[in-house]
C-alpha cells in the first residue's frame, strides 16, 4: 500500500468514526430528552407554562389583581413577579388562594410550569403540590407557603 493510499484510508477512517460518534451522541440526547424524569413525562401529567403577573410590593405585602388573569377563575394559577420575589398562586375557591414561593428548592430555578394539581420546575423536573409539598425530586425541601387575604379582587400576600 502506498503512502497516498494509506493517507486516504486514514481520512476515510476518521470521517467514518466522526459520523458514528455524532450518531451515538444524537441517540443519547434523544433518549435523555424522552426520559421519565422530564417535566412532560406521563408520570405526573404534562405541564403547561404558567402565566406571569406583576405584583405590587409595599409595606411587607405584595398585592396582585385577579381581574382579567387566570386567577379570576377557580383552578387558575399564575406566577407572580415582584420586588419581594417570585410567588406561585392558585385559586382554590371563590375566596381562597394558595401562595408558595416561586423559586425551586433544588437549585433555585424559577418554577414556570404547572398541571391542574402540581407546580413543575422545568430545570430538572421537580414537582410540588399546590401547597408546595415536594412530590417528585430532585428537590428535597418544600416550598415556603405564604399567608394571604382576598378582598375586592386583590390578593394580598404577607411576606
Ligand atoms: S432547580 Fe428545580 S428541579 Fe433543579
Amino acid at each position: 500500500m502506498s503512502d497516498t493510499t494509506a493517507l486516504i484510508s486514514r481520512r476515510q477512517f476518521c470521517a467514518g468514526a466522526c459520523q458514528a460518534a455524532s450518531c451515538a451522541t444524537l441517540v443519547t440526547l434523544v433518549s435523555a430528552c424522552a426520559g421519565d424524569g422530564s417535566p412532560t413525562s406521563p408520570s405526573g401529567g404534562s405541564a403547561s407554562d404558567l402565566s406571569v403577573l406583576q405584583g405590587r410590593f409595599a409595606n411587607a405585602r405584595v398585592q396582585v389583581t385577579t381581574a382579567g388573569t387566570p386567577l379570576a377563575n377557580v383552578g387558575g394559577s399564575a406566577r407572580v413577579e415582584s420586588e419581594a420575589g417570585l410567588f406561585l398562586i392558585t385559586r382554590i375557591s371563590d375566596t381562597a388562594f394558595t401562595v408558595v414561593e416561586g423559586s425551586c428548592a433544588h437549585e433555585g430555578c424559577p418554577i414556570t410550569g404547572a398541571t391542574a394539581t402540581q407546580y413543575v420546575c422545568n430545570c430538572h423536573g421537580s414537582r410540588y403540590s399546590l401547597n408546595g409539598q415536594v412530590q417528585q425530586g430532585p428537590a428535597r425541601s418544600n416550598l415556603r407557603q405564604y399567608a394571604n387575604t382576598f378582598a375586592d379582587g386583590v390578593i394580598t400576600i404577607t411576606v
